[in-house]
């Protein structure tokens, strides 16, 4: 189930920051202008939702966002729907990134709930699963990660996967912004795996479709083995895509 001919998908998670608009606008500048234009990688850019315009307006990028709520319009006070996102010619939504799991106590029924209304509005879902330290170290790891893809995956069908870029990102939570990472088997091992539960759900086509991901504390030392020696399809990148010119970096070792 090799995917060597896909582009590389490199999505930069800015997460809550920059703090000012200048900073965004300078930090677009620097990646845009660090970055040979390549068929050979796709960057998806997710910023606070309030710089969208601003990177809309100085950069060509795909634009994702960074969560979204699971009804279209209506009275949910500092929410965002798929609705809207689609509306701003927004194409992928991050969902159920574990700080969204961990501080606001999104389940997987809310993730899935999510996904549903990311692929009713043609945005496609950027799903974040992977297991904690203590999962790790109990042996847990492999059971989370299936039950987490089962649940977020309920009621989906075949045909809406196909039909989007549904994305999957192996992000093992021990792993994002400590500078610890898996070894190259053990995200090897996560991509396999999440291709199994897939084929297991459908069929081999979907798993073969879906992009899978491997994100925690990706640097331009270490992307270019998580992604060629493991049959990863990309990277989500957080703390390193703060910085232009390592994210640019990145990106070109795939160019
Ligand atoms: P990190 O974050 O690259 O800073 O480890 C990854 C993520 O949380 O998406």
């Amino acid at each position: 189930m090799s995917n060597f001919n896909k582009p590389k998908t490199i999505v930069a998670n800015w997460k809550m920051n920059p703090v000012s608009f200048g900073e965004a606008e300078s930090l677009i500048k620097t990646i845009k202008n660090g970055i040979q234009e390549s068929d050979k990688t796709k960057i998806i850019i997710c910023p606070p939702v309030v710089y969208l315009s601003k990177i809309k307006a100085n950069s060509s990028f795909d634009l994702g966002i960074q969560n979204i709520f699971w009804e279209d319009e209506g009275a949910y006070t500092g929410e965002i729907s798929a609705v809207i996102a689609k509306n701003l010619k927004i194409k992928y939504t991050i969902i159920g990134h574990s700080e969204r799991r961990k501080y606001l106590n999104e389940t997987d029924e809310m993730v899935n709930l999510k996904i549903q209304s990311a692929l009713k509005n043609n945005i496609s879902p950027i799903l974040c699963i992977g297991e904690t330290l203590k999962e790790k170290q109990e042996d847990q790891a492999i059971e989370v990660i299936v039950i987490q893809v089962e649940k977020a995956l309920n009621n989906i069908t075949k045909s809406q996967i196909i039909n989007s870029e549904f994305q999957i990102a192996y992000e093992p939570i021990w792993a994002i912004g400590t500078g610890e990472t898996p070894s190259i088997n053990e995200i090897m091992s996560a991509c396999l795996l999440i291709r199994k539960i897939v084929s297991n759900l459908y069929d081999r086509e979907t798993a073969e479709k879906i992009s899978i991901l491997y994100g925690g504390s990706v640097n331009s030392k270490n992307a270019f083995d998580f992604v060629d020696k493991t049959g990863m399809d990309g990277l989500l990148i957080g703390g390193a895509s703060l910085n232009g010119s390592e994210f640019a970096r990145i990106v070109e070792l795939f160019g």
